[in-house]
């Protein structure tokens, strides 16, 4: 907070005395040196309240509190600390228009407006080295780097000549030193010296605020030096935890798009940028901090984090979503993108275009999946108290999210989820995700998922919501029947309670007519096939395309070894005849289990 210059508010105390404001509202009774009365910030009926002129201060013995004149009126009166200035300032007889505290605020004004110009000056020196002889190894790096001049002169990159000759040139335009170090852009010597340019033989990024002022940069190095990048320090424009790279060139297409793409870096909002996805910031090397989601949340309800598809990316995923749920507001959210291995958005869009990054962003996880998932992740679900750890879990995170109606929806839901898979254990099929293991022959079994198989899922949208990872998993190889469950997977987010009939009619009318027609007959006939038990159904069609794709690969073996008689063959063949073993009694006790429930 900027406070008023002491010197005034000395002359505002000397001019109030604590006792004539606080006995406006207190009946104030003298006591030696010092006065007491009623507390006036808590019920008493014996004095405790006690102010001393001496000191300035006032103290309470039962409650606590205390503070000088100012925090007197605030605390009595629920005023700001400039409200309560101004309201005393009035009492004193002193200028009530124009106080000594305006002028101040005044004078940081001019002084910011001071800043922003050199940082206007300083990014036009850094855009002119670029084009000049002076800046030609980093606009050839950028160039190497993919971007093109358009995209160079719309994010207003830059260079950094090495050496000071950025500060020298500003001096030389009229800007005191002074201002230079308190914008970041030179940095005085801790010993003694003198001081020298932060940004030398970089590329610079400048960095805005939301109307696309410039408040600070980034540099990097063309080549490997340490560190890699460099950002401005803490200036009085700039703040670290508030600023998004690329929020002013964002803004409009936000709107457009209704949602946000945020990156982890500058690069990488460039390249989005010019694959079209030009509604994307970055967090600029920190963790999403509150104050950047709320600048997010300002724009778009549900922004998109992307997060590089490393170990790190990986784990600060997971440190994200759980730190965002105690920041949930109702309607605000986000969603959660992971990168392939090895990428960031910039890239993976050199590598593999804008469609591979488009399908990175529609495959984006909700944060209240995220986080279903992730439970399910580290509680295995065998034995009752496992079960038990299970709701735990669920009750401890759900306390993490501060606002109560959000905190209400998450507890309704994620206890829904973990009541339906208690049922279906219950029903002695064990936990989905384990009751089919898909060892050996994994690979036949994904190949064998067809045709009739995807058709049962789309007429049975609460089978297939309750088991969209292993569904996903099994038809990763083929992308024709992938993307349908892709599609029906985002029709079922907005309307879980959705029946077959209706999702297949959404998707003939939604889908290109080629990615549907070829399942057309499928789809009717399995409409019409509709059973009593689809969680049963689907448990034993799995358990039959396991059965198939074991078979195939039996077969496979067996030809193999009649040109090739070695024992690792033959050790498989034996291994997977006892799995086919095991299975078949498996399918055996399913059935029997079945007729027993009918009968
Ligand atoms: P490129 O190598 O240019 O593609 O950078 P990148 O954006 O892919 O880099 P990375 O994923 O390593 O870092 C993401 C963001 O973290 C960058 O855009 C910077 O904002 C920040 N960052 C990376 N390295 C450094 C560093 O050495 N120092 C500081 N202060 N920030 C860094
Ligand atoms: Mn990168």
């Amino acid at each position: 907070m900027n406070h008023p210059p002491s010197s005034f508010l000395e002359t505002l105390r000397a001019r109030l005395p604590l006792v004539t404001v606080i006995s406006q509202r207190v009946r104030l009774t003298r006591r030696g040196r010092e006065y007491t009365g009623l507390c006036p910030f808590h019920s008493e009926k014996t004095p405790s309240f006690t102010v001393s002129e001496e000191k300035g201060f006032f103290y309470c013995f039962g409650c606590g509190a205390h503070g000088d004149v100012i925090s007197f009126v605030m605390q009595a009166d629920g005023l700001s600390f400039s409200d309560a200035v101004k309201q005393l300032s009035q009492a004193a007889g002193l200028s009530s228009r124009s106080t000594f505290y305006e002028t101040h605020n005044n004078r940081i004004k001019i002084h910011h407006s001071c800043l922003l110009d050199v940082m206007e000056m300083a990014t036009r020196f850094y855009e002119r080295q670029l084009q000049l002889p002076n800046g030609r190894s980093g606009l050839e790096y950028l160039h190497k780097r993919g971007l093109n001049d358009e995209i160079i002169a719309a994010f207003r990159l830059g260079f950094a000549p090495p050496g000071n000759a950025g500060s020298t040139t500003l001096k030389r335009e009229g800007i005191n030193e002074n201002l230079l170090i308190e914008g970041g852009l030179l940095i005085p010597p801790n010993k003694g010296g003198s001081p020298y340019d932060t940004f030398r033989d970089r590329v610079i990024f400048p960095i805005t605020d939301i109307r696309g002022r410039v408040i600070a940069f980034g540099g990097r190095t063309l080549g490997t030096a340490q560190p890699k990048y460099i950002n401005s320090v803490a200036t009085p424009l700039f703040r670290k935890g508030e600023v998004l790279y690329g929020l002013a060139q964002a803004r409009d297409p936000v709107r457009e798009k209704g949602t946000v793409i945020v990156t982890e870096g500058y690069m990488d909002v460039i390249a989005l940028a010019g694959a079209g996805f030009s509604h994307a910031v970055a967090q600029l090397g920190t963790a999403l901090t509150a104050g950047q989601l709320a600048a997010l949340w300002r724009l778009a309800p549900e922004p998109i984090l992307c997060f590089d598809g490393d170990t790190a990316g990986r784990l600060a995923r997971a440190r994200t979503a759980q730190r965002i749920l105690s920041l949930l507001k109702p309607g605000l959210s986000v969603r959660l993108a992971l990168l392939p291995e090895e990428k960031d958005p910039d890239t993976l869009i050199r590598t593999e275009g804008a469609s591979a990054m488009a399908g990175v962003l529609s495959r984006a996880t909700p944060l209240f999946e995220e986080v279903w998932q992730t439970l399910l992740k580290d509680h295995p679900l065998d034995t009752p108290e496992q079960l038990a750890a299970l709701e735990q879990a669920i009750n401890s995170l759900t306390s993490k999210i501060v606002n109560l109606t959000v905190r209400q929806y998450y507890y309704r839901l994620l206890h829904e989820r973990r009541r339906a898979l208690l049922r279906r254990m219950a029903r002695g099929l064990g936990q989905y995700k384990k009751h089919v293991t898909l060892s050996g022959s994994e690979p036949q079994m994904k190949a064998m998922a067809n045709r009739v198989f995807t058709a049962f899922l789309l007429t049975h949208p609460q089978v297939l919501m309750c088991h969209i990872e292993q569904v996903a998993e099994l038809l990763a190889g083929n992308t024709a029947l992938a993307h349908l469950i892709e599609i029906a997977a985002t029709v079922l987010a907005e309307r879980p309670d959705i029946d077959g009939a209706s999702l297949v009619s959404i998707l003939k009318r939604d889908c290109h007519e080629s990615a549907i027609k070829w399942l057309e007959r499928d789809l009717d006939s399995a409409l019409q096939r509709q059973g009593q038990d689809p969680e049963g159904d689907y448990q034993r069609m799995l358990l039959a395309l396991h059965d198939q794709a074991l078979t195939r690969e039996i077969e496979l073996m067996q030809t193999m070894l009649t040109t090739d008689p070695s024992p690792e063959i033959w050790q498989r063949l034996q291994l997977l005849q006892q799995e086919r073993y095991q299975l078949h009694v498996e399918r055996k006790e399913f059935a029997h289990y079945e007729e027993v429930k009918y009968n």
